[in-house]
């Protein structure tokens, strides 16, 4: 049987400051029933002053790492949309705040899809013999790139953060990463964009108009892709597996909408009470939904050891992806 990336530890966190719907109706032209009936997202969660992505990484890290027993790794990988700064990388940072020396620590961007991109990322290091235990974090403080008065954006996107370690092993292993498929479409860029703050706003000669620093959706194209993309990318990886649809266990999508999660549960012939769901209490935290789902199920008991998982996700970029694995035997604290 070949190297390959098993997952030993799980960890996430989620800011204290929680955000109902009705919150949001007092500010802008929603209410709660239009939200949950067309997200089910009840609540979020938004980052408080002076707390940034770092910060959120460097706790779920903790978790992770005390989820493994163990107090160091080879390598670090990040996702995140929202770095603390466009210049340096995140990770370098998480890895200080966690004390874990000189070890490579980078950033990696695909948005909503970035943690599957991550994944993929560490299993080519284990895989190479380049590290033989990776902390794989997805963090986002994407309130900060949202228009608080949006009302398109506003109500579906939340903070938080989680992160996996995975350790060398053998394909054999329970949590070993069976199967990748990653995918991106360039010509869909500006479904999700914020059109600010990057070389191609600087170099363009025009001053930044006052919300060109917040993301911009076209929510009602982004699902239909989603749903197309999540839906093929979970049956290549399944294909890949050799596992039948009707025999996977939990569906633990990026955690956008309830609709988009349930529609791609129907389109692979799942009941929907196979799709985890927690996008109601955390809304979308783009890089750290899967993560963050993934220690909710675990946390609350709903995922054993030996469920056959498909993870899957659809972000900006446009990027998609999806994992197969069979659930570990591990702590969730
Ligand atoms: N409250 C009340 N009404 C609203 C709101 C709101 N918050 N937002 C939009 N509306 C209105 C619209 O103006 C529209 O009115 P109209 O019919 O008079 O034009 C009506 O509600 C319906 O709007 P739609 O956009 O068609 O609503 P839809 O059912 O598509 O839901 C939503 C919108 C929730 C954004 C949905 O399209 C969606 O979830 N899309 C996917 C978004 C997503 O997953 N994004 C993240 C991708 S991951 C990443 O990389 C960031």
């Amino acid at each position: 049987m070949g190297r390959a990336a098993v997952l030993t530890g799980i960890g996430s966190t989620v800011p204290e400051q929680v955000v109902t719907n009705d919150m949001l109706a007092a500010r802008m032209d929603t209410s709660d029933e239009w939200i949950r009936s067309r997200t089910g997202i009840r609540e979020r969660r938004r980052v408080g002053v002076g707390t940034a992505t770092s910060d959120l990484a460097v706790e779920a890290g903790r978790r992770a790492l005390k989820s493994a027993g163990v107090e160091s790794v080879d390598a670090l990988v990040l996702a995140t949309t929202t770095p603390d700064h466009p210049c340096p990388a995140t990770a370098p940072t998480v890895a200080s705040g966690l004390g874990l020396g000189p070890i490579p620590a980078f950033d990696v961007a695909a948005v909503c899809s970035g943690f599957l991109y991550a994944m993929a990322t560490a299993a080519g290091l284990i895989s190479l013999g380049t590290a033989d235990r990776v902390l794989v974090v997805g963090a986002e403080a994407f309130t900060t790139i949202i228009d608080p008065d949006d009302r398109n954006t506003a109500p579906i996107f939340g903070d938080g953060a989680g992160a996996v370690v995975l350790t060398a092993g053998h394909q054999s292993d329970r949590g070993a990463l069976l199967a990748f498929d990653l995918g991106a479409d360039g010509d869909l860029a500006d479904l999700i964009v914020v059109p600010a703050g990057g070389s191609r706003q600087r170099t363009s000669g025009v001053e930044p108009g006052p919300t060109d620093h917040f993301m911009k959706m076209q929510g009602r194209t982004v699902f239909v892709n989603a749903v197309n993309r999540m839906t093929e990318s979970s049956r290549t990886v399944l294909r890949r597996t050799g596992w039948d649809p009707g025999s996977v266990d939990w569906l633990v999508g990026h955690q956008a909408n309830v609709r988009i999660l349930h529609a791609v549960a129907d389109q692979l012939d799942l009941p929907g009470e196979r799709a985890f769901v927690n996008v109601d209490s955390v809304g979308n935290t783009a890089a750290a939904s899967i993560p963050l789902a993934l220690d909710d199920a675990a946390r609350a008991g709903r995922l054993a050891p030996g469920d056959r998982v498909v993870l899957t996700a659809f972000g900006g970029g446009a990027t998609w992806g999806a994992i197969t694995l069979e659930w570990p035997d591990l702590a969730a604290l």
